[in-house]
């Protein structure tokens, strides 16, 4: 059976909750990760006693540095997974200062960190680390201009790593998923989404595409279809995806406009 320890952000939320779970099954000794204590406690139970907590702002410095320093007195992380997020969705002109703070200090200066922070640890162990992206972390959408600059810089950020040690043992992994059913989406999001025909899927589908990745020799994922084919022809041929998501634009704005 694994023992090795894997350290979870985001382990409160929908996708956290589904990763940590199927985690747990696997073997692996789990660090729940997030803010609110109950809801952490409530998932170690279900985790049949194999996850310990850790209740902390992962944006206050103090608190990532006591995070490594727990795990390190376990036994060192194997696997850390970056998968806390948050999501602003409205015009770009509403916008406040604080939110685009947050969302950036959440999304992507609070992974980074935490790569650098453990990658002793996980360097230790021939470890891996996982960062949770998006589709929108390959496509520009509109009324996603903080969480889309914040998932392409995450994407960008996990690709020059992995880049960087790949002469050594360690793993850099991305895994984007498209629309999931978590609290992330607000009822204004899930109409919208529904009003386009965008699939959801389930946060126990993409806990599970995310062991597949762990258990391939890829170093990225992109589910469904077809937001993963639209993340790849975006990089390739823009102006397509520009014209598909004009056409879409005043569905989209209805939902953001009074
Ligand atoms: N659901 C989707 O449609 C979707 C699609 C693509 C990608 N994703 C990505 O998947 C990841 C998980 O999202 P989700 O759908 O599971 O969202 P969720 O249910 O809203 O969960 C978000 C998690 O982030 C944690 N978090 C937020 N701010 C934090 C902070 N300051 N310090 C510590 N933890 C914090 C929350 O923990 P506490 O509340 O306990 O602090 C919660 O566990 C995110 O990175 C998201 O961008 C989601």
């Amino acid at each position: 059976m694994n023992k090795s320890i894997c350290v979870l952000t985001g382990a409160t939320g929908g996708i956290g909750h589904a990763i940590a779970l199927q985690l747990a099954q696997q073997g692996w000794r789990l660090v729940l990760v997030g803010r609110d204590e109950a809801a952490l406690k409530r998932l170690q139970g279900e985790c049949n006693d194999q996850a310990e907590i850790f209740q902390g702002d992962l944006s206050e410095a103090n608190v990532r540095d006591e995070l490594a320093l727990f795990t390190q007195q376990l036994g060192g992380a194997q696997l850390l997974i970056n998968n806390a997020g948050i999501n602003v969705m409205q015009a770009f002109s509403e916008i406040t200062e604080q939110q685009i703070d947050q969302l950036i200090a959440i999304n992507l200066t609070v992974p980074i960190k935490l790569c650098q922070l453990f990658l002793p640890q996980i360097t230790a162990k021939n470890g891996t680390i996982v960062n949770i992206g998006s589709s929108f972390g390959s496509i520009g959408y509109p009324y996603q201009t903080l969480y889309c600059a914040s998932k392409f810089g995450l994407r960008g950020m996990t690709e020059a790593l992995s880049r960087e040690l790949s002469h050594s043992k360690v793993r850099v992994l991305y895994l984007a998923p498209r629309a999931t059913d978590t609290a992330i989406n607000s009822p204004q999001i899930r109409a919208m989404n529904k009003a386009l025909g965008n699939t959801m899927d389930s946060p126990e589908q993409v806990a599970k595409a995310l062991i597949i990745l762990m258990n391939s020799t890829k170093k990225r994922r992109f589910i469904g279809f077809p937001e993963g084919f639209f993340a790849r022809i975006n990089g390739v041929f823009p102006s397509i995806v520009d014209n598909a998501i004009e056409k879409q634009l005043p569905k989209i704005k209805s939902f953001f406009t009074n």
